[in-house]
């Protein structure tokens, strides 16, 4: 068997990836290791930036996006008493984003793959990659796939990013001495917009996936367990940590998911070695306060496509040479963007009464300085893609 783009992973990155470049002529096979049912089930984030709902439209999957995804133009930061708004609408006119669940992305471009007759395996076992210096080949379950180049899209803890020769890859991380407990819950939303909230006890966040669906998230200790937080608890801890402003009531409802997420900011450089180039989490992931992991990993393969569509073209191999730098400008910025957010709204064991005024005085800034809103705003709904990038 042989295809142009050997794709290994069915997440955002690669069955987007497999797309743009359908609409470029050029040919993939996707391999995911999971069922399809259980990768359009998976609950993660969703927050997409202005650049990526632009490119899912631009693509031609943004239709059920743009008709149940809820648009969002500000969001609130919740602290000592107090909501402030961090006014999109006014700092960064024009620019917003779209509350879509990550899974509901999958789903749409799995449909599309699909309906275009793309070439999507699930359950496929035992990928490894094969000479990645010359001319690349996969093999799965007892098949053999040829390809002119492997776009590693299988997440943080794919088989991609291990193929590559020990001593080739720079890791750059840092690991958050905490977690976020994750959940979904069948209660219509306690307020219009997400509330980023800083307690004495900790993070909580409010976010939403519908009118009917609320998502919330908690920073509980790095070793914490599903098992030691019964719905009771949670409720309990969200509403000590969201119910603090006048006439703020948490509305809780039936709990349908739950999870705990390990906080860690990680990139790998460069992201390519030989025919391999690694996309999304394969390269890179964030903490999830700044929402940045789907918008990079769309980022990401928005340059891959390009760079393939000039060397199937006219086989210029210099824009997929310069791949990986093309990607990590933003990557960086990205990785700063999150470990800022979160520093500004978590608490560390380690912060001492000084660190704590410390934090606070610069939230008071961020609250009250139109020009360091203005910086949490562009980050947040998401820098401007430069041209082809
Ligand atoms: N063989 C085949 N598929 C694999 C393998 C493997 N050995 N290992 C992992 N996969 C699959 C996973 O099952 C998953 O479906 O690769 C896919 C990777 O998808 P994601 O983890 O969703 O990563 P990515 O597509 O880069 O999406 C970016 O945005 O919100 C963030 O971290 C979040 O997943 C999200 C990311
Ligand atoms: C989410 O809705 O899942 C979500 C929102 C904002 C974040 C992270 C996750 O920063």
């Amino acid at each position: 068997m042989r295809t142009q783009v050997g794709i290994i992973g069915a997440g955002p990155a690669g069955l987007l990836l497999s797309h743009l470049l359908h609409l470029r002529g050029i040919s993939s096979v996707v391999l995911e290791k999971r069922s399809r049912d259980y990768v359009e089930r998976r609950v993660r984030a969703g927050v997409l930036e202005q650049g990526t709902v632009d490119t899912l439209v631009e693509a031609g999957v943004g239709e059920r996006m743009l008709r149940e995804g809820l648009p969002h133009h500000g969001i609130e930061l919740r602290y000592g008493g107090a909501g402030h708004r961090i006014a999109f609408d006014k700092l960064v006119p024009g620019r917003s984003i779209t509350v879509y669940g990550q899974q509901e992305v999958v789903k749409d471009l799995i449909a599309a793959r699909l309906a275009a007759g793309g070439d999507v395996r699930f359950e496929v076992e035992d990928v490894e990659l094969h000479a990645l210096e010359s001319q690349p080949y996969l093999t799965f379950g007892g098949e053999r796939l040829d390809c002119d180049v492997i776009a590693g899209c299988d997440g943080f803890h794919g088989v991609s990013r291990p193929a590559v020769p020990e001593g080739v890859l720079s890791v750059f991380e840092r690991d958050y001495p905490f977690a976020w407990l994750g959940i979904l819950a069948r209660v219509a939303p306690s307020s219009e917009e997400l509330i980023y909230a800083r307690t004495e006890r900790g993070f909580a966040l409010h976010s939403m996936r519908s009118p009917a669906v609320s998502r919330f998230y908690l920073q509980v200790p790095a070793d914490a367990r599903l098992d030691d937080w019964p719905d009771e608890r949670i409720w309990e801890e969200l509403r000590t940590r969201l119910e603090t402003v006048p006439g703020f009531t948490l509305a809780t409802g039936e709990i349908m998911e739950r999870g705990i997420t390990p906080m860690r900011g990680f990139v790998t450089e460069p992201m390519q070695y030989g025919r391999l180039y690694l996309a999304g989490d394969a390269a890179h992931i964030v903490p999830p306060t700044g929402a940045k992991g789907l918008n990079l990993a769309v980022a990401d393969v928005r340059v891959l496509t390009e760079a393939l569509a000039a060397y199937f073209g006219s086989g210029s191999t210099e824009l997929l040479d310069g791949y990986s730098d093309a990607c990590l400008k933003r990557v960086w910025r990205a990785q700063h963007f999150s470990w800022w957010m979160t520093t500004l709204l978590h608490t560390f064991e380690e912060d001492d009464p000084y660190a704590r005024k410390l934090q606070l005085s610069y939230l008071d800034y961020v609250t009250s300085s139109e020009a360091a809103a203005t910086t949490l705003a562009e980050n947040y709904v998401g820098l401007p893609f430069e041209p082809g990038r």
